[in-house]
């Protein structure tokens, strides 16, 4: 009977169709399991079902000689060594398509509470401060009519740039290639990134965390923006600079920040950015609907599922592990 390993109990009742699979192992408590915890547990593993928190290295690799499937609850796999996974034939699934949607709208929630100061807004009333009608309190910069920056047009890009034409948006974008396909169908167009940057009103981040995307946004990048631009970063914490984006935010380089993600995460409570009234964090809410999450945690079983029986994956985030197409 093949050993699982769970790191986190998902939603829903997957871990009933786990326990079908195979001889659970399931770390039970409420917080990212221990590394030693992990490295012991990996040691008699035939398939492993992970969190974005889990770092799958070569060195849990190397500790896991049975391992023939990884499967993570996340889309994103920036906390997986995919190479060494290929090169142990190890297939690793992950969660595409099922929370494109949601997490658009949290990347467009976060556009508008920090364009609009929502959250100051809301401090402001739950303060007591609300006074007579104000003609000049809290003015934001509007979204709708504005030009918006897409960096990364992929599942989640394209997700908001449809949420962007219905707010009759202006739509550029920047990817590591143009999408004619996208220019077609949405309306968008290929900007290279400094010229996306200076002529956005809002940027929104949605490329994948990887060595070349790593502090994409510096202070070289922010002093690009306008000085009335909203940043979002709904991707990965690493793709910005958090002390070139405390500076920014702090000096008017830019008006205002939403971040659902940061680096590191959690955010510690002592981060300066905290301090900032025009920065607006989220704890990494972006798939946090329920549907949405159980449907992760649906997909991530069955990628397991496929992984131990020798199938292919349906959602295989190194399809390289099956050799050339
Ligand atoms: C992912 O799946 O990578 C997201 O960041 C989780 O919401």
């Amino acid at each position: 009977m093949d050993r699982i390993v769970v790191t986190r109990v998902p939603p829903g009742t997957v871990l009933d169709r786990l326990a079908g699979m195979g001889d659970l192992w399931v770390w039970q408590e409420d917080r990212a399991i221990p590394r030693e915890e992990l490295l012991r547990e990996i040691a008699a593993a035939d398939g492993l079902y992970c969190m974005l928190t889990d770092a799958i290295d070569a060195e849990l690799l190397a500790a896991a000689p049975l391992l023939r499937a990884v499967s993570t609850m996340a889309v994103g796999v920036d906390n997986i060594d995919l190479a060494s996974c290929t090169a142990r034939g190890i297939p690793v699934g992950h969660t595409p398509d099922v929370l494109t949607e949601t997490t658009a709208d949290i990347a467009f929630a976060l556009l508008l509470a920090a364009a609009r100061r929502v959250v100051e807004g809301v401090d402001h009333v739950r303060a007591g401060r609300w006074g007579p009608w104000d003609p000049a309190l809290l003015l934001g910069a509007d979204v709708h009519g504005s030009t918006l920056g897409i960096v990364g047009l992929g599942r989640i890009g394209k997700a908001v740039a449809r949420r962007a034409r219905g707010f009759g948006m202006k739509i550029l974008y920047h990817g590591r290639t143009r999408n004619l396909s996208a220019e077609r169908d949405l309306g968008v167009s290929f900007a290279f990134l400094p010229d996306l940057l200076a002529e956005a009103d809002h940027v929104v981040l949605q490329v994948p965390l990887t060595p070349e995307t790593h502090h994409l946004i510096n202070a070289a990048a922010l002093a690009l923006m306008k000085p009335t631009a909203t940043l979002v970063n709904a991707a990965r914490g690493g793709l910005v600079d958090p002390a070139a984006l405390y500076a920014a935010l702090r000096d008017g380089t830019i008006a205002a920040a939403g971040l659902d993600v940061t680096e590191p995460e959690p955010i510690s409570p002592d981060d300066p950015l905290l301090g900032l009234p025009n920065c607006v964090i989220l704890p990494h809410l972006g798939s946090a609907s329920r549907r949405t999450r159980e449907a992760m945690a649906e997909l991530a079983a069955e990628n397991l599922r496929a992984g131990l029986r020798g199938e292919r994956l349906s959602a295989v985030a190194n399809p390289e592990v099956y050799g050339a197409p």
